[in-house]
């Protein structure tokens, strides 16, 4: 069975887990629990402090993602085509394959529905695997609310589903969607929903992997801290700079 097949038919089954990572230490120990690793473009706003994810480049995801790479032996791979890179079907076919043949990944993930539909046909039509993504767009949204309060939002969002679905995707991310239409989505499509901050519903889950070991200090509804690794560096940092101070380390043990 594919790859690609094998997250399908966990749809109704079990759920999916998913993390992001962008480097290939972390990706090595996502990959024992993981079904897809994603290096997602949040890497903008989480590593380089960048006001949005819009300021990613090309290069910038190439390199994260060959460094995450060589960290995963067995979950599915996906990586963020970034802002601006799929303008039109020629430009994405070019800059996803420069993706694909590059970082060696298994698919990309883009964000958008019926705009971006006829784009994301081409890659599929070219055999490049797509991961869709809708609700909240951090490429092109200008505010960050949650989606699927008003009906209008509703109607779009699952009539975008069901687009993408048509078009060939082998999941769809459904980011801060509210619940009962995350459930909807959900019950609509064949293909599984992984939601973040989109209720239990989805038939899997993905967090920014920096959110969730406490790592990054700014704090989201959706997300749920399991452990504080900020306390943890800050006692192992504050022990080393204690320990070189009163000359204590290196020690004989450490030195040739
Ligand atoms: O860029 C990212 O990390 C993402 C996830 C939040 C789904 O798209």
């Amino acid at each position: 069975m594919s790859k690609f097949k094998k997250i399908i038919s966990k749809k109704n089954k079990t759920k999916i887990v998913s993390l992001t990572a962008y480097s290939k230490n972390i990706a090595s120990i996502l990959d024992s629990y993981c079904d897809i690793i994603l290096v997602g473009d949040s890497l903008g706003s989480v590593l380089y402090n960048y006001k949005s994810t819009r300021e990613v480049s090309l290069d910038t995801m190439i390199e994260h993602s060959k460094s995450v790479r060589m960290g995963i032996k067995k979950a599915l791979m996906v990586v963020d085509m970034p802002h601006n890179t799929y303008k039109n079907s020629k430009e994405a076919l070019k800059n996803a394959k420069k993706i694909m043949l590059k970082s060696r990944c298994d698919a990309v993930k883009l964000e958008g529905g019926e705009k971006i539909y006829k784009i994301i046909k081409t890659l599929i039509n070219n055999k490049i695997p797509v991961m869709g993504h809708l609700g909240l767009l951090p490429q092109s949204d200008k505010t960050f609310k949650f989606k699927g309060k008003k009906k209008f939002e509703r109607d779009r969002i699952l009539k975008d589903a069901l687009l993408l679905e048509k078009a060939g995707v082998f999941s769809i991310v459904l980011e801060c969607v509210e619940t009962s239409l995350a459930k909807l989505v959900t019950k609509k499509i064949k293909v599984p929903t992984i939601g973040i901050g989109a209720s239990k519903y989805c038939d899997g889950q993905i967090l920014v992997f920096d959110d969730l070991i406490g790592l990054n200090p700014i704090k989201y509804k959706f997300v749920k801290k399991y452990a504080n690794i900020r306390n943890e560096i800050s006692k192992a940092v504050s022990n080393y700079s204690k320990e070189v101070r009163k000359i204590k380390f290196p020690n004989s043990k450490n030195t040739y």
